[in-house]
């Protein structure tokens, strides 16, 4: 059904051309025409789709999402910097869902990373032109609406933050730019960041993020975000993998390709990211963000196969292989912030829920290729819950099973547990690996190596880094300020 403005619109005799199926965009040069279309050079007619397709609230706000991205690629191709919206009142859209998400995928549609462009190559290639101004025309502009663009608005620049760390290339991205974001986040109320370098993981004897390092030239860093508001009831913990580069170490990955492992941080680059627009939400929940960041690169003093180290708290690992060194960062992480307060005489976060992010495995790109994000997990509800939050957020996953069968497959000869587990199931062992760590505490693992990067194609998700998992995260949140 049409509102009154829109069937002015839609006066303009073109109804037979434009059937206004799912993302289907029709462009009409108005002529200034029209009371509502008067002064524009352009308008685009935009396909909602059936509205049984729109019953799912995750699915309509999916769709809002991929029509923002597609608003931004024809202002792009159009070179236009400033659009205005006209919402139709279509039966079964609501109003705030509509501009959250399409402002939501307007922003991560325009996003570009050109910071190593020069100016002259931007102009010549129309690259410099941005859409600077959405406006939506509404009959009335309630609080509710401005609150939904705000909503919108802080998603997707927390996304467009963990894609531009993402972006930036090794020597542009080092452990310290990891400590340098968390401090800058720390200047909010209720927020502080701990950085340790490798002074203090030597103290602390965090085995793993030092041994990574080892043949590094960059020290390493273990960046703690703390948000912790007056009131809260739960505390909840973000792990994030933040490996700068992962060359492989002595177990050197071939050449082809290599450039990509840039990307290795991008566990890293959504739990930190998440946190700029949670800590602007002021949710009643405690959120504790860790980024344990280094590099992993061969040398005369690098881990070598066959060497053992020892995790923060006594756990010791066999390095069968130095390319799986994720897990050895994440798990000096974990052992840190679920330790027992007396034995180890550090602050105690007793999280209610752990999740952690990482571009973990190669092997959850065999199994789910780039449309799915893996998910393993010791606790049905929470997994259920985080699931939920990735669904709405448009970042689907699928769970894998975790089993005492898989974590027979770490166990080593010489030291407790051993890095690798041989071919078979590579995204689960891992994932055990970790699982040695939380242990019975409620976490979830997300394996975003098919996803963080060459990501699902779609309209608001350009080449390169993806930014997955900062706007689940922050979808999760949400839902848990919200329950009662
Ligand atoms: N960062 C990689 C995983 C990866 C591979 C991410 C390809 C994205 C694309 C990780 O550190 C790694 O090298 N994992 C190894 C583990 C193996 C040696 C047990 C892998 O998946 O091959
Ligand atoms: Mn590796
Ligand atoms: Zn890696």
């Amino acid at each position: 059904m049409l509102d009154k403005r829109s069937e002015s619109l839609f006066s303009l005799s073109l109804l037979a051309d434009f059937s206004g199926k799912r993302e289907e965009f029709f462009e009409i040069y108005p002529a200034g025409e029209g009371e509502l279309l008067a002064g524009s050079k352009r308008a685009v007619l935009v396909g909602l789709g059936k509205s049984s397709e729109r019953k799912k609230e995750a699915a309509a706000n999916e769709l809002y999402r991929c029509l923002g991205g597609e608003i931004a690629r024809v202002c792009k191709k159009r070179k236009v910097s400033c659009v205005a919206l006209l919402l139709p009142g279509v039966d079964g859209v609501s109003l705030p869902e509509f501009v959250e998400h399409i402002i939501e995928g307007i922003l991560l549609g325009q996003y570009r990373f050109d910071k190593y462009k020069t100016d002259t190559q931007k102009k010549k290639k129309g690259d410099n032109v941005f859409l600077r101004e959405v406006i939506f025309l509404v009959e009335r502009k309630g609080a509710s609406l401005q609150a939904a663009i705000e909503r919108g608005e802080r998603a997707a620049k927390a996304a467009m933050s963990a894609r531009n760390m993402a972006n930036e290339p090794g020597n542009g991205w080092t452990p310290q730019h990891f400590a340098d974001f968390g401090l800058m986040l720390s200047k909010e109320d209720d927020v502080t960041c701990t950085v340790f370098g490798e002074k203090e993981l030597q103290k602390l004897k965090m085995g793993g993020i030092l041994g990574v390092n080892q043949g590094s030239a960059e020290e390493p860093r273990l960046v703690i975000v703390d948000y912790c508001p007056k009131q809260y009831k739960e505390t909840i913990l973000f792990v994030g993998k933040g490996l700068t580069f992962d060359s492989g170490g002595i177990s050197l990955k071939p050449g082809a390709g290599m450039m990509e492992m840039k990307y290795d941080m991008c566990g890293g680059a959504a739990a930190i990211s998440a946190m700029e627009a949670i800590i602007a939400e002021k949710p009643a929940v405690r959120v504790v963000c860790l980024v344990p960041s280094t590099d992993n690169m061969p040398g005369g003093n690098a881990l070598k196969p066959g060497d053992v180290i020892t995790h923060y708290g006594g756990i010791t690992s066999e390095i069968e292989n130095t390319d799986a060194e994720g897990r050895l960062i994440l798990a000096d992480a974990l052992a840190y912030i679920l330790a027992d307060a007396l034995a180890y005489g550090v602050e105690q976060y007793t999280p209610d829920a752990v999740i952690d992010l990482a571009t973990l495995t190669g092997a959850v790109i065999i199994g789910l290729g780039h449309h799915y994000v893996g998910a393993l997990s010791n606790n049905d509800t929470l997994c259920n819950a985080v699931m939920a939050a990735a669904e709405s957020a448009g970042e689907k996953q699928w769970r894998l099973p975790l089993d005492e069968l898989y974590a027979k497959q770490i166990e080593s000869q010489v030291a407790d547990i051993k890095n690798t587990g041989g071919r078979p199931a590579g995204t689960i062992t891992a994932a055990e690996y970790l699982h040695k760590f939380v242990g019975k505490t409620p976490w979830v693992h997300l394996d975003i190596a098919g996803t963080a990067w060459d990501y699902t194609e779609k309209s608001y998700i350009p080449k390169g880094p993806s930014g997955v998992g900062t706007r689940t995260l922050v979808e999760f949140i949400r839902a848990k300020a919200g329950e009662k």
